[in-house]
């Protein structure tokens, strides 16, 4: 399976294996990693699962499509390396992906 590493805002890292098909989001949620609330289940419309993406990574992720686009309009804080995690999905080819969370998310 994938591993998936998730860093707090405080800098605690955490290496989760998820098993594809899942998104990065469902990963954090099933595994109590904090700063992913996915309050709306991963429907893309909360912005709670915001994350960072590692800049080696982030070109490698499919291009976001226009609705993550508006609700990371939303978020806190967005950068240029910012994703939703609810709208990625874990594949072998994502195995090391680097996620950050926003401070607003501890
Ligand atoms: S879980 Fe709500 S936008 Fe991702």
């Amino acid at each position: 399976m994938p591993k998936i590493t998730y860093i707090e805002h405080n800098g605690k890292s955490h290496e989760i294996e998820v098993a594809n098909g899942l998104t990065v989001m469902e990963g954090a949620v099933q595994n109590n990693i904090l700063g992913i609330d996915a309050d709306c289940g991963g429907s893309c419309a909360c912005a709670t699962c915001h994350v960072y993406v590692d800049e080696k990574w982030f070109s490698k992720l499919p291009e976001k499509e226009s609705a993550e686009v508006d609700m990371l309009d939303m978020a806190y804080e967005p950068n240029k390396f910012s994703r939703l995690s609810c709208q990625i999905i874990v594949e072998d080819a994502l195995d090391g992906l680097v996620v950050k969370m926003p401070s607003k998310q501890a």
